[in-house]
């Protein structure tokens, strides 16, 4: 069998040489896939299908030619795009196999499509580890991140595609790499994560069955093992997010906000200012990784209006959202400065009727006083007339120049008040 796979290389670089040369293979796709690896002695099949891009060559018959050695065919079965090939291996080892397809009737002519495929054979067990945590009675599968505390199933998947450890009794053993060792026959554990940390996990997965020798035809033991690890990352779950700063804001001003998260680092932060609060999921938005706890953000808002932060924060174990609303005012312009601005307006108004009412009584004491002084030798009367519709002037004019005065403060203080919180946001 050995001295067969440099003139099948040979062959299989002759066919892709010939292949590349061919300007029909433009007008074919031929997809090859196999479900490897597998284990020594155990079937692999391989699957060839053919597509064309053309409907006008669909009416013509194909043949389909596999290079497989040193791999063992079992079966081959062909439709009209279709084949498969059923091959098993005595040796571990990557093996090429190829396939290219030609025209029925015309063996030796250019092949009009070919592709090759890689089957892994190992002399061990294959299949993989996967990682579930339990919460709630839901299974919830990460990566290889679990939160400390909860309940985590190891579990392992035995790739056996031909069924070839039917008869196969397995023992798993497994080590949590902190000092725990358990053995079992289930193929899972559930394994209690207390202490925060990196670990490994290992598991050897022995299988033994009997079968008859092939030599001296006697029941023998067979055994395979298999070995498999696994990074388990222990990670605090993300508890809370706090936002701190404010929830209004004024256009071109700079708002400043504190994020607080309960949770371990490192954490992919992401946030969105949006007009409204959505939950960001695979949303276009801010992504940040944070070594802390604390992330600062600023913002300035170009248009008034309610606006919405949305933020979402992942360490790997969980994820956690939150949202914050804003509102955002026009520039110097708010409700509470028209509320102002008409308090200092009827101020206005107030102190002007005052005056003209003042002033019309005065203006009537003027007139009764005159008349006296018709009959009065002193003219200082008249003076002190004109002197007293002068205090009555001054007095209104001061009143009313008091009252907008106090308008007037009484709007800028309130306009402080209104603005110191937006003042110390800004800080
Ligand atoms: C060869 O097969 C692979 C796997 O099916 C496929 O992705 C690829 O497109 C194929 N190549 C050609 C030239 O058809
Ligand atoms: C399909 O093949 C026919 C015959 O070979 C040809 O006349 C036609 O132009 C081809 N169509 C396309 C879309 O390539
Ligand atoms: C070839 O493989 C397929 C799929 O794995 C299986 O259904 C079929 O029984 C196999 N054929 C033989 C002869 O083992
Ligand atoms: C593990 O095995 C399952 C089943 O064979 C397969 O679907 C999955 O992709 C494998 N995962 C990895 C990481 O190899
Ligand atoms: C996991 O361990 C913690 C502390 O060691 C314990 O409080 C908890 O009950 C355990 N959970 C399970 C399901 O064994
Ligand atoms: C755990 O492993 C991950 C990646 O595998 C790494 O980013 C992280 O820093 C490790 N943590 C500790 C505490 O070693
Ligand atoms: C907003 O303020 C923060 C700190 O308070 C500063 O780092 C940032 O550069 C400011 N942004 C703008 C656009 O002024
Ligand atoms: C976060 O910590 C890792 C290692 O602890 C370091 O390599 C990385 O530079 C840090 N990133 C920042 C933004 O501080
Ligand atoms: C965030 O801002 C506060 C004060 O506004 C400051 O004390 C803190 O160090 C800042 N944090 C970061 C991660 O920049």
């Amino acid at each position: 069998m050995a001295p067969a796979a440099p003139s099948v290389l040979l062959l299989t670089c002759l066919v892709l040489l010939l292949g590349r040369a061919s300007p029909a293979a433009e007008e074919y796709g031929l997809e090859i896939t196999n479900n490897g690896p597998i284990t020594t002695g155990a079937q692999a099949t391989i699957h060839a299908s053919l597509s064309m891009k053309n409907d006008s060559v669909a009416s013509n018959l194909y043949h389909f030619n596999w290079i497989y050695a040193p791999l063992i065919l079992i079966e081959k079965s062909e439709q009209r795009f279709n084949s498969v090939i059923n091959v098993t291996g005595e040796f571990p080892g990557t093996f090429p196999v190829s396939v290219w397809v030609t025209h029925r009737n015309c063996w030796l002519c250019r092949p009009v499509a070919r592709n090759v495929t890689v089957l892994q054979i190992t002399e061990f067990i294959t299949g993989n580890l996967t990682i579930a945590q339990i919460e709630d009675n839901r299974v919830i599968t990460h990566g290889s991140s679990s939160s400390m505390g909860a309940v985590t199933r190891i579990s392992f998947c035995l790739h056996d595609p031909s069924h070839y450890f039917k008869s196969a009794s397995f023992v798993y053993n497994w080590d949590f790499g902190d000092g725990v060792y358990q053995i079992t026959k289930e193929p899972f554990v559930y394994y209690n994560c207390s202490t925060m940390g990196n670990r490994t996990v290992h598991l050897k997965v022995i299988a033994e069955w009997e079968q008859i020798g092939s030599v001296i035809h006697e029941r023998e033991m067979v055994q395979k093992t298999g070995d498999f690890t696994t990074a388990l990352e222990l990670l605090d779950a993300v508890k809370s997010i706090h936002v701190v700063g404010s929830r209004e804001t004024h256009v071109m001003e700079n708002l400043s906000l504190s994020l607080h998260i309960n949770g371990t680092p490192p954490l992919a932060l992401c946030w969105l200012i949006k007009s409204e609060c959505i939950p960001l999921e695979g949303e276009k938005c801010h992504l940040v990784v944070i070594n802390g706890s604390c992330y600062n953000l600023s913002h300035t808002f170009s248009d008034a209006g309610q606006y919405c932060l949305s933020v979402r924060v992942e360490n790997g174990v969980t994820m956690l959202q939150t949202y914050h609303e804003i509102k955002v005012w026009p520039t110097g312009i708010h409700p509470a400065f028209f509320v102002l601005l008409c308090i200092a307006l009827v101020s206005v108004m107030l102190g002007l009727v005052l005056y003209t009412t003042f002033r019309s009584n005065t203006q009537q004491k003027d007139l009764v006083e005159v008349a006296d002084f018709d009959f009065s030798p002193l003219s200082d009367k008249k003076l002190s007339s004109h002197s007293e519709s002068g205090c009555g002037q001054i007095c209104c004019g001061s009143c009313f120049l008091q009252s907008s005065q106090e308008a007037a403060r009484e709007s800028h203080e309130l306009l402080r008040s209104f603005y110191k919180p937006v003042k110390m946001y800004t800080v």
